[in-house]
């Protein structure tokens, strides 16, 4: 198959309307969409990503309005948080309609419904009858795009089409919210960070992720890997002293002194702009020739919890001192 990279939406609009597969951008990470009414088109999302079907997918629409297409009602929490930040990087666990095939969200009630903040993307979805499910557009285990380019290293020949939207403003996956016992729940988080939804809603108790940067040094499962081994640290100068020997190399948050190859998230340490670099640099040390590379903890505020998250997903070792 011969995957095309586009800007203009009609040959997607064709694509998804014969039930295939198109990468598509947003704000946060590509997606590789499929018509989410559609079980032919669904299973081919799995099929190409490689993804267990346990897994279940973010469903994309263009406004609250058009959700109620299929989703049965909104919490009058989750809706004020969408009334601030939708179109945006933040996704909601809402009770499904019968329209949403159990394959979207595997078995589950609840369908998780985002509203995308990229323009030609909301232009598709303004342009078909059916709203899009979407996983991120990498192969199941690895790290997520961020550019069309990426999409094309990892899925040439597997998608007919890529809908180039440009490099991700965001650079990470949406926050995703739901309800439990009456109370807001964060299941992940992403761009949008824990205090701007607490200025909306009030102090949010459960946040149920997975520790954002544990304390214990040890090993770790790896999540959204890259293909080099990547060590997490609480100490980079320290770490540098330990193992000056080391063939290794660095990402850090600012400009650092060294005669190791070195990579910064940011040079001014500003969280937004090593958000949007995060995933373009894991995909960038895979090219060095070291043995591995060394990245320190980025400071728990803001997105910087997001961040630590994608970190520790995508590190195989923490040393912490
Ligand atoms: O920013 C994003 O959210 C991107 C772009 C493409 O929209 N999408 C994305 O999708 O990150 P994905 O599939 O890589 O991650 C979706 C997460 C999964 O961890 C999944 O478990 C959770 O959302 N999820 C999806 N539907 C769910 C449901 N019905 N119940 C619980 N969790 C759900
Ligand atoms: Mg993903």
């Amino acid at each position: 198959m011969q995957t095309r990279i586009t800007n203009t939406i009609e040959h997607a609009i064709d694509l998804l309307n014969q039930n295939e597969v198109v990468a598509i951008p947003t704000e946060t990470v590509y997606g590789l969409a499929a018509n989410a009414y559609n079980s032919d088109a669904l299973v081919k999302i799995f099929e190409v990503k490689n993804r267990p079907t346990f897994n279940p997918l973010i469903v994309h629409t263009y406004s609250l309005e058009k959700s109620f297409d299929f989703v049965k009602e909104w919490d009058s929490e989750l809706l004020k948080l969408a009334e601030v930040f939708c179109p945006g990087p933040i996704t909601f666990l809402l009770p499904k309609k019968e329209i949403i095939p159990y394959l979207v969200t595997a078995g589950s009630e609840y369908v998780a419904v985002r509203i995308p903040n990229h323009s030609i993307t909301l232009e598709l979805l303004k342009n078909i009858e059916y709203p899009l499910a979407a996983p991120s557009a990498n192969p199941f285990g690895y790290v997520s795009p961020t550019s069309a380019e990426h999409v094309y290293h990892n899925l040439k020949g597997k998608i007919p089409l890529i809908l180039d939207g440009g490099p991700c403003s965001i650079g990470l996956e949406s926050t995703i919210v739901g309800i439990e016992n009456e109370e807001i729940v964060v299941y992940r988080l992403g761009g949008i960070t824990l205090e701007d939804m607490e200025k909306v809603v009030g102090k949010i108790h459960q946040v149920k992720v997975s520790s954002s940067k544990p304390q214990a040094p040890g090993m770790l499962i790896q999540h959204y890997a890259p293909k080099k081994k990547l060590i997490v640290t609480n100490d980079l100068e320290k770490y540098l002293q330990l193992y000056s020997f080391d063939k290794l190399g660095i990402i850090d948050f600012e400009e650092n002194r060294t005669d190791k190859p070195v990579i910064h998230l940011s040079t001014q340490k500003s969280l937004t702009e090593a958000a949007q670099n995060l995933f373009q640099v894991l995909r960038q040390i895979e090219t060095w020739n070291v043995d591995y590379v060394v990245i320190e903890w980025l400071p728990e505020i803001g997105l910087g919890k997001a961040i630590n998250d994608r970190i520790q997903r995508a590190a195989s070792e923490i040393i912490n001192f």
